[in-house]
């Protein structure tokens, strides 16, 4: 449909040469919060019965195999790896260090299954999974930081897929706005942020149509390993109940919001092709979820497209949807350069997608509020690196430098209402189907000796950009 050409070499102006010399957090005034995120799944561990919490697709799909090398490598490592990451990562140390950085926010999720096992409340709540998270988030507060909930981070509780297959049913809206109801009613006094769900797009995109997210579904003309799914109409159905069960949660006292991923896309040149092509990228992965979120309706071209394989608002879901937040959390990685017909999966970096990114949702979306709930970058895999190399990553440093001085410029010439960052992530973690490959952490992770942890040089970097007054070490 679309054809994305990867940014293989510097796109052609970017550059940080304008940079001051002196550029830290004090250029985003005192009420701008930087923070730093993780999610559930990725941290915690923990999945045993004997914290009561019931299995979520990710388990299911991370120790089952049903073909490819990459999955059976998660497993093994997943099953050592659990119990300490329940206990070591979310721990009153942890907290207190990132305060002690300097950071003013925690951005977090919660398990469904550990909270309500089978995902629906009328099989009962799991108290042990409640009191997890109010410590949790006790600890948040008490160290002065404040909480950014993630509702639904990808871990599906197995019990509903099993029942009538997740998200694919329309049941799920019934039963997440359950769950969502409960956090508010169990953790609201302490939780002003919330956000419904972490990239639907990665759900409905990586799970059902590729097939390397839980639950692995894809046709087989895309993946022949996938469970069988359809690739045609299964991404749009889970959009679409995705898209109403955020517009059913909204019963809570603080601010609720979604946090959406996006690549950037630049037009290839400046033919109108191109621009189109650019234009319809961007619906696809963003306006999918802006759109009916702002105004009620999927984009034109998207409707146009996709045809009879997108399902229908009806009126009163289109005005449950329409400004059904508060505000819109944008988590940037990389862009991507578009063309019609062709496909190139490279990643690069390219700090100014943030900046046209923010101002293209202030354009096209009615000047939302926005926070960068994620931005970050990995260390591309490279596994075999000793860990005094990996510490060295003055590559992260320039990411969050150039990326903080684009969000800095949105703001300040743009006059886009941004007014939080959070980098990606706090720690090394799981990282989804690539596994502990894939390192995004300012902390290191060792993982061959007892899990020991050591700043890397981005984050003794970060902790001086944003004014820590103690170095992190
Ligand atoms: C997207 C996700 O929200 C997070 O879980 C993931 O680890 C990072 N971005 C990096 O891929």
């Amino acid at each position: 449909l679309v054809g994305l050409v990867a940014l293989t070499e510097p796109a052609r102006d970017d550059c940080d040469c304008e940079i001051p010399k002196d550029f830290d957090s004090s250029y985003f005034g005192d009420k701008f919060i930087f923070g730093t995120a993780t999610s559930a799944y990725q941290i915690e561990g923990g999945t045993g019965s004997e914290t009561g919490r019931g299995p979520s697709v990710w388990d299911t799909f991370t120790h089952e195999t049903p073909g490819t090398y990459l999955r059976v490598y998660i497993g093994l490592r997943m099953a050592k790896m659990e119990t300490w990451l329940l206990i070591s990562i979310i721990d009153l140390k942890n907290i207190a260090n990132v305060k002690k950085m300097g950071f003013k926010a925690f951005r977090m999720s919660i398990s469904w299954s550990r909270v309500i096992p089978t995902g629906s409340i009328r099989d009962g709540v799991n108290d042990q999974g409640i009191q997890f998270y109010r410590n949790v988030i006790k600890e948040i507060k008490e160290n002065g930081l404040e909480p950014f909930v993630t509702i639904f981070h990808w871990d599906t509780p197995q019990a509903l897929e099993d029942k009538y297959g997740g998200f694919l049913c329309r049941t799920i809206v019934d039963d997440y706005q359950d769950y969502a109801d409960l956090l508010f009613k169990e953790f609201g006094e302490n939780v002003t942020y919330w956000m419904t769900f972490n990239e639907p797009w990665a759900l409905s995109g990586f799970a059902y149509d590729d097939g390397i997210f839980a639950p692995g579904r894809c046709s087989s003309w895309v993946n022949r390993k996938c469970r069988a799914g359809n690739s045609a109409t299964e991404p749009y159905i889970v959009a679409h109940h995705l898209l109403l069960a955020h517009a059913a949660a909204q019963n809570q006292r603080g601010q609720i919001g979604i946090t959406l991923f996006t690549f950037w896309f630049e037009p290839l040149s400046n033919r109108q092709v191109d621009i189109e092509a650019s234009e319809t990228a961007l619906d696809f992965m963003f306006g999918l979820w802006m759109d009916p979120l702002t105004y009620g309706q999927y984009p034109r071209r998207v409707q146009n497209l996709v045809g009879d394989r997108l399902l229908k608002f009806t009126d009163n879901e289109i005005k449950l949807l329409k400004k059904s937040y508060d505000f819109i959390g944008l988590q940037y990685y990389t862009s991507y350069y578009a063309k019609p017909n062709a496909y190139s999966p490279w990643f690069y970096i390219f700090p100014k997608g943030i900046r046209r990114l923010l101002k293209y949702t202030k354009d096209t979306y009615d000047n939302p509020a926005i926070y960068i709930t994620e931005n970050g970058v990995d260390n591309n895999n490279n596994d075999t690196q000793p860990v005094d190399e990996a510490l060295k990553d003055q590559f992260r440093i320039n990411y969050y430098r150039n990326h903080t001085w684009n969000v800095f410029k949105s703001i300040k010439e743009d006059k886009v209402n941004v007014t939080g960052y959070f980098a990606w992530s706090y720690i090394d973690n799981f990282e989804w189907n690539i596994g502990y490959t894939s390192r995004f952490g300012l902390y290191y992770v060792d993982y061959k000796d007892n899990l020991k942890r050591y700043a890397k040089d981005s984050a003794i970097w970060f902790c001086q950009f944003i004014n820590c007054l103690i170095p992190a070490v």
